[in-house]
């Protein structure tokens, strides 16, 4: 079966979060499902200079205004095709913001234009290529399936992945007449989204079927709370709803083989991870003593939690632990760690910024990791944490919920438990929850139990890559029915 994936950031050539992971993993792990996927991303500059010896198959004169080209690349594994777009994509910033860190101001045009030449190249194929299933992921791709709905060429099955719903991309009714779509598109059934243009709730509306990361958010976001508006038309469609968690490429993260760490372990040289706990001692400048050390690998922001976390920090470091901080984000949690990190020297430091390398180390030289998500689609960090020994304190929501056994006194008893998680999700369940996993620390055969239980987790794509084959095969099915 070929596949074509559409997605706006691709690891390991552009990531600023889990999109990145799973558009570049899933294909990899399909691989063995006897699925070929081909992943259509924009020629970003950090794309086009990774890339070798790229081939031109395709071109657009006018793809809403802009000059394309197609280029296929195989690139570690993945077999791309890279929208090179100078108008649109080679300029500085990141994938969606400028050098301010705010949006280019022509997302929309960026991400309708990667959407049409996604629908186009399923439609028509390419260089002799015709995918049999597309798989759109997040708003920036979801308008593929309704420019498929709104051409006169036949459709291709398509599944739209949401990996967060809290991004919509949402826009006035003026750009309507530049998106290239006949007037009728503009309507409940179509883009028109509470009078304006709804880039996600397009491509929930015109997609074969839905999905998303985690059996817990497809039901979460059903509701009022969690389903930020959509919630109506996803119910409406709850039949054609998925829920499938991601996995992790177990090649890029497995601490047996993992280069960014000082030292190497596996379930069994638990030991070694001493060595990486004093790198990051000297990497954020904490005290080098035996006192539980707790990460956080994160954008800091309101999602994840980060200001409960900013609330809990003092009595955290009263409970005896001490914690290092990678994350960039909101200014003001910025700046409220900044001031915990000089309230506590030795005890509480943060790195701001962005950096792979760290975030493998802060797995595996760190004793926890918190991630205390108001809500969460599935999480990756949690996984990362558990595959490496790094028990993972959370929030009971979303996959979160889903990849995470509590501590409990039954979890215990079992042998199950792989980590600590709260809930209702507030500071003082937070406070808690710290709490708890101090004293737990200090009972160094559980804390080795739950270290080991999460180091046996089956968190590879595996399973999932299977699902996502059997739903492509479901597709398929309805296609010729
Ligand atoms: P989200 O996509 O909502 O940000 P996920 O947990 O799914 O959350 O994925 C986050 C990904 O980004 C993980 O691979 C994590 O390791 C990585 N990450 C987050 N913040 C940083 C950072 N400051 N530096 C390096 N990696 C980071
Ligand atoms: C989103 C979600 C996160 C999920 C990731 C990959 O960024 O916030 O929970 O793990 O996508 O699916």
């Amino acid at each position: 079966m070929e596949v074509l994936s559409v997605a706006s950031e691709v690891y390991p050539l552009v990531k600023t979060g889990g999109l990145a992971d799973v558009a570049g993993a899933l294909p990899l792990a399909l691989k063995q499902n006897g699925v070929s996927v081909r992943t259509l991303m924009p020629g970003y500059p950090a794309v086009m200079r990774a890339i070798n010896n790229p081939k031109v198959v395709g071109s657009f004169d006018d793809l809403l205004g802009a000059k394309a080209d197609v280029l296929a690349v195989e690139h570690q594994g993945l077999d791309l095709l890279v929208l090179d777009a100078p108008a649109l994509f080679d300029r500085p910033g990141g994938p969606y913001l400028d050098t301010n860190g705010k949006d280019h101001a022509d997302n929309w045009l960026r991400f309708a234009a990667l959407s049409k030449a996604g629908a186009q190249t399923a439609q028509d194929g390419i260089g002799g290529w015709r995918p049999d299933i597309v798989h759109v992921h997040d708003w920036q791709a979801a308008m593929v399936p309704a420019y498929m709905r709104f051409s006169d060429a036949r459709e291709v099955p398509s599944l739209i992945t949401i990996h967060n719903i809290a991004f919509q991309g949402q826009y006035g009714a003026e750009i309507f007449p530049d998106l290239d779509l006949p007037q009728h598109a503009f309507g409940i059934d179509g883009v028109e989204y509470f009078g304006g243009v709804g880039y996600l709730k397009a491509g929930l509306q015109a997609s074969w079927a839905i999905s998303t990361v985690s059996p817990s958010y497809a039901e979460e976001i059903l509701t009022p709370e969690f389903g930020m508006g959509l919630e109506g038309l996803l119910s409406h469609r709850a039949g054609d709803l998925h829920g499938i968690v991601n996995g992790i490429d177990d090649a890029v993260w497995d601490p047996a083989t993992d280069r960014n760490l000082r030292a190497n372990y596996t379930a069994t040289t638990l030991k070694n991870r001493a060595a990486n706990k004093i790198a990051l001692a000297e990497r954020f400048g904490l005290d080098r003593d035996r006192a539980p050390l707790f990460c956080v690998v994160s954008r800091l922001t309101w999602q994840k939690g980060m200001d409960l976390l900013a609330k809990a920090v003092d009595d955290l470091v009263d409970a005896g632990a001490k914690l290092a901080i990678l994350g960039s984000g909101d200014a003001a949690l910025e700046q409220a760690f900044q001031a915990a990190a000089a309230r506590h020297p030795g005890r509480v430091s943060l790195v701001t910024g962005y950096d792979e390398p760290l975030s493998h180390l802060m797995q595996a030289g760190s004793d926890a990791i918190i991630i205390p998500s108001r809500f969460e689609p599935c999480g990756l960090t949690q996984l990362y944490g558990l595959r490496y020994g790094c028990v993972p304190i959370v929030a009971r929501t979303g996959g979160l919920n889903d990849t995470v056994i509590d501590a409990s006194h039954a979890g215990l008893a079992a042998g199950a438990a792989t980590g600590v998680a709260f809930g209702p999700i507030t500071a003082m369940n937070l406070r808690r929850a710290l709490r708890r996993a101090v004293t737990l620390y200090g009972e160094s055969k559980t804390w080795t139990a739950l270290q080991k239980q999460g180091m046996k987790t089956d968190v590879s794509w595996m399973k999932s890559a299977a699902l996502y084959a059997n739903l492509y095969k479901t597709l398929l099915a309805k296609k010729g029915s």
